[in-house]
């Protein structure tokens, strides 16, 4: 049985082959979620050169170039790792050195390299959010060695279905084990026919909708929680990270 209190470290990644469906979005406003909702020492790791997620919690982040030297271990990630404005949050930032990563990782060869350097994140951590970038990368490969879970976002369309069945053919095409998936709908619009019959073929699947104040994200650099806590956008990250927290509790 375990403590109250004295869980152990979870790592969620925010994953899925394509690019641009709200990886980065769901990130930030899960992480929020962690460390305000449910308080506990959150991190966020961002494993995507872009930065989004950095650009949506740093705003007076340092321009460096180190986020790549954690994998050749050089640097400790703790060392590495700043507080946000928000309580209990963490950021180890993206930045242009990780367009290096790919090639330092396929020359490097160790698959369990991220699951190393999270290990040493164990005593100061209860939740590690990776963003990911998308598709199926040498980072995407040590992410899978490393994640608890797999949240992966899903825009609603006929592929909704394909695009998930894409991910786990892939996956098994790989071989190894993988962490367990959480398919997510992102950017709903329940006016459109194509979204609402998404929806109803996966009712089970947890929803975020298509809003104004989640691109507003990018203008306050804040997770919607911050800025607008009793929205609707903000009730459904919450409702998402308590459902993860539930899975996570199967373990
Ligand atoms: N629920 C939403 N409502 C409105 N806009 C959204 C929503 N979710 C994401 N967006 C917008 O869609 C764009 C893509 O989102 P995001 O950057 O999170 O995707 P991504 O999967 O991380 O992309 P990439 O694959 O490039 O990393 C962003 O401009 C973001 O603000
Ligand atoms: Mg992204």
């Amino acid at each position: 049985m375990s403590m109250p209190g004295k869980s152990k470290m979870k790592t969620i990644a925010i994953y899925s082959l394509k690019g641009g469906v709200g990886k980065s979005t769901f990130a930030v406003n899960l992480a929020w979620a962690s460390a305000t909702l449910s308080a506990r020492r959150t991190l966020l790791w961002d494993l995507d050169p872009q930065g989004a997620s950095t650009y949506l919690l740093a705003p007076e982040a340092e321009a460096r170039d180190s986020a790549r030297a954690v994998f050749s271990r050089d640097v400790d990630p703790r060392e590495l790792a700043r507080p946000t404005t928000i309580p209990n949050l963490d950021l180890l930032a993206a930045d242009t050195s990780l367009y290096g990563l790919e090639r330092l990782l396929f020359e490097l060869s160790k698959k369990k390299r991220l699951s190393k350097l999270l290990d040493n994140l164990e005593k100061s951590y209860d939740r590690v959010l990776l963003d990911c970038p998308p598709g199926l990368t040498e980072t995407a490969e040590q992410v899978l060695h490393a994640a608890d879970i797999l949240i992966v976002p899903v825009v609603p369309s006929p592929l909704a279905r394909k695009s998930l069945d894409d991910l786990v053919s892939t996956l098994v095409q790989r071989g190894g084990k993988h962490p367990p998936i959480l398919p997510v709908f992102s950017m709903v619009d329940r006016r459109r026919k194509l979204h609402a019959a998404a929806l109803e073929a996966y009712p089970d699947w947890p929803v975020v909708g298509y809003a104004s104040l989640v691109e507003q994200m990018g203008v306050k650099r804040l997770p919607v929680g911050a800025f607008a806590s009793q929205s609707t956008a903000a009730a459904q990250f919450a409702a998402i990270w308590s459902a993860i927290e539930r899975r996570l509790a199967q373990d």
